[in-house]
């Protein structure tokens, strides 16, 4: 399949010939007036790319599309989101509107509805938020368990969670069941959640990750933190860290003495966090969709990287702190709030997003990666965050 009328190919590679030298799209290896050929895909394989280069010198291919001028980007990576759930928590929402503060209580009321619900149930409306979610051109998208809270409950979120996604997160570590916060309650279920728990999420999951907020009652301080992280590691799963999100703490810094793939939220960081994170591999996810929605301030993403951090924006899409699936809206809130540029903001959103995952094989265009591709109908990627609220992208079914 050749793909040619491609107004801006934004190829998020450093090492793509031919591509425009202009500060604007610093590191985004865009390539004007471009074609790209995809291959293979069957039963057990995605489709590749096999060629990306000037249209002018485009090879022939079996079929063709012409895009007519608009424009391609890496589809987005959405490296966190909780999108096993059921219920709604809409008045929640808007009562932090008139100032209400968010402390993680409300999850409780997700639990009770998402073990209320029928597989059936979560299975259609996960499906939803998937589709709603490539619409907007996220290609690839990490969920996590963490509303149910139960042996039986956390499997079943990631068996479901298995059928849309190979990124997925085993979150026991949530909060505390409300049931469950004497002192005692709250120790046993600790052994649960780094025992009997993890035993039977394991296989069901490739991350571990944990609610770090030494802030909230609902979730874990530092040294619980680390108890989960260890006994996920022990039982083979790859660490991440809900961090820094309330207020300063000690996340950031134990994800990356973990060696954790990624720090997600890093609202309120000290100058030794920022530190930590730029000598490490940790991936920064900022989230600022949870800013929006939970009228916190943003955090500071200019600070990381002029420190030299590895950074990635997704959405956090949850009923709780965000129920948005816009990737195109987190790159309008990190331009607009948090001081990156649109460039960034684009790589943030895509090879970042791949870091954050570890994974090499998407956030990019080039060839032998996977063709997970978003179709921008404008003539330039820059109108992702300039037609801010306007659906101008989506992934392209190729
Ligand atoms: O990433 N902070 C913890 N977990 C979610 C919110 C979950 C909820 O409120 O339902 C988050 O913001
Ligand atoms: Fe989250």
């Amino acid at each position: 399949m050749l793909i040619t009328g491609i107004a801006e190919l934004v190829t998020c590679e450093s090492t793509t010939e031919g591509a425009v030298d202009e500060p604007l799209h610093a590191g985004l290896g865009v390539l004007r007036d471009a074609a790209v050929v995809i291959g293979g895909g069957g039963e057990d394989s995605a489709p590749t790319v096999e060629w990306v280069g000037p249209a002018a010198q485009a090879p022939a291919a079996d079929w063709a599309i012409d895009l007519e001028g608009r424009s391609v980007v890496p589809g987005f990576v959405d490296s966190h989101s909780h999108l096993v759930f059921a219920g709604d928590r809409s008045a929640e929402f808007a009562a932090r509107m008139s100032g209400t503060p968010y402390d993680g209580g409300g999850i409780a009321v997700t639990v009770e509805a998402t073990r209320a619900a029928t597989d059936g149930e979560l299975r259609a409306t996960l499906q939803h938020r998937v589709q709603e979610m490539r619409a907007q051109g996220t290609t690839t998208v990490e969920v996590k368990s963490g509303y149910g809270l139960t042996v039986e409950d956390e499997v079943r979120a990631l068996r479901l969670a298995r059928e849309v996604t190979p990124e997925v997160t085993y979150l026991g570590a949530h909060v505390v069941p409300p049931d469950r916060r004497d002192p005692a309650g709250r120790a046993a279920y600790l052994d649960l959640v780094c025992g009997e728990m993890l035993q039977a999420c394991a296989p069901h999951a490739r991350w571990v990750d944990v609610f770090c907020e030494p802030a909230s009652p609902h979730a874990f301080d530092g040294q619980e933190s680390r108890r989960v992280l260890e006994a996920g590691r022990d039982a083979g799963l790859e660490l991440r860290v809900h961090g820094n999100q309330l207020g300063e703490g000690p996340g950031a810094q134990l994800a990356v003495e973990l060696g954790a793939a990624s720090v997600d939220h890093c609202t309120y960081l000290t100058d030794a966090d920022v530190e930590a994170l730029a000598g490490s591999d940790t991936v920064a996810t900022l989230l600022p969709g949870v800013e929006f929605s939970t009228r916190q301030p943003y955090p500071d993403a200019r600070r990381l990287l002029d420190a030299g951090a590895r950074v990635a924006i997704a959405s956090d899409c949850n009923p709780g702190t965000c129920y948005s699936s816009s990737m195109p809206l987190m790159i309008a809130l990190a331009v607009r709030e948090m001081g990156m540029t649109p460039a960034e903001a684009l790589r943030a959103a895509t090879v970042g997003g791949a870091q954050a995952l570890r994974r090499t094989d998407i956030g990019r265009v080039a060839v032998g990666l996977r063709a997970d591709l978003a179709l921008v109908d404008a003539p330039s990627w820059l109108h992702i965050p300039y037609r801010v609220g306007v659906p101008v992208v989506r992934a392209l079914e190729v």
